[in-house]
């Protein structure tokens, strides 16, 4: 790569080489990904969602293929904090590349819980924040879809932590400003969006849900649009970075988020068509700036040119 390319990004006082990171649930806890991709060439790696305890997901069937895209309700399988701490962290130490822990709980106090648990654990710079998730208090509304509960997610949040805080936002919302102005408000030092968009499919023969769930989060290229419009909207509204995601698949892709002021981008359902569609992207953004002569990232970042 031509050393004088300068790729890096800044995420809330976290330096990345470059702006491509993995999107979480999409690549396990990186080292299943090992064997195709180069990790040190990642931007950053974003593990799988976490909760204080294992949790086994949903019943299956769990996804389902769509026009342009997947439904998931995995229902965030995943093994716990304390055996990602005790199992997969020891492997990711061994990385130069900046790792982001993302928690989900069921209410705040779990949420503050889980970045109390991490603040002292070394070999994870930051935490990603889900709120697309129930909160069995207020009956099971997801926390994302009210700027309250947002907002008491991200204060609780960080209060516990002094790693880089994310909150990542769901688009099942009319006004994704509010939402993200509120957690910004509460501290966020960057905002990641977006989660998956909720849908569903039916299977006419049997006339029942495809999922066992019933719905699911829609992601893939079908999402890329409503994903690049919500990024654009919330750049200009928060002073805080920006990560674009949503049906990012090349480059071309990324560029669009990037263009529109996304400070950097995470690669998702990607992953699963393409096992290398992280680094055949940061390629594809190094080609672009030599073609255009942009010797900075930075300097693309943001440079929308829109005629007033
Ligand atoms: C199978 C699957 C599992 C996911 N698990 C999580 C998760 O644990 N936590 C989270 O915040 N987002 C999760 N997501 C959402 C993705 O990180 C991403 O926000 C979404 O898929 C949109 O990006 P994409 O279109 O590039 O996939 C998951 C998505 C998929 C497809």
């Amino acid at each position: 790569m031509d050393t004088q390319l300068d790729l890096t990004t800044n995420i809330g006082g976290i330096r990345l080489r470059n702006p491509v990171m993995t999107a979480s649930g999409t690549f396990g806890y990186a080292r299943e990904f090992e064997t195709y991709v180069n990790l040190n060439r990642l931007g950053g790696i974003i593990v799988k969602g976490l909760s204080l305890a294992p949790s086994e997901g949903n019943r299956p069937p769990r996804i389902v293929e769509t026009a342009c895209g997947m439904l998931n309700a995995i229902g965030l399988e995943n093994v716990g904090i304390e055996a990602f701490i005790n199992e997969k962290l020891p492997f990711l130490m061994r990385l130069s590349t900046p790792v982001f822990v993302n928690i989900y709980g069921r209410s705040v106090e779990e949420y503050a819980a889980l970045a109390e648990r991490i603040e002292d654990v070394d070999g994870v710079v930051g935490v990603e924040v889900n709120i697309s998730c129930p909160n069995v208090k207020a009956g099971g509304v997801a926390f994302g879809v009210d700027p309250d509960a947002a907002g008491q997610v991200a204060s609780a949040v960080r209060a516990k932590t002094s790693k880089t805080l994310i909150v990542k936002l769901s688009p099942n919302v009319t006004d994704i400003t509010a939402i993200a102005r509120r957690v910004a408000d509460e501290g966020a030092d960057a905002l990641s969006l977006i989660n998956t968009i909720t849908g569903m499919a039916i299977d006419v023969d049997k006339r029942r849900p495809v999922l066992a769930n019933i719905t699911g989060g829609l992601s893939g290229p079908a999402i890329k649009p409503v994903a690049l419009r919500m990024v654009w909207q919330v750049c200009q509204a928060v002073d805080v970075p920006v990560i674009g995601i949503g049906g990012i698949i090349t480059a071309c892709d990324a560029l669009e988020f990037l263009i529109a002021g996304a400070s950097a981008v995470q690669v998702g359902t990607a992953n699963f068509v393409n096992p290398r569609a992280t680094t055949d992207i940061i390629a594809g953004i190094a080609d672009y700036l030599k073609a255009n002569e942009i010797n900075r990232l930075s300097d693309l970042i943001g440079s929308l040119k829109v005629l007033s």
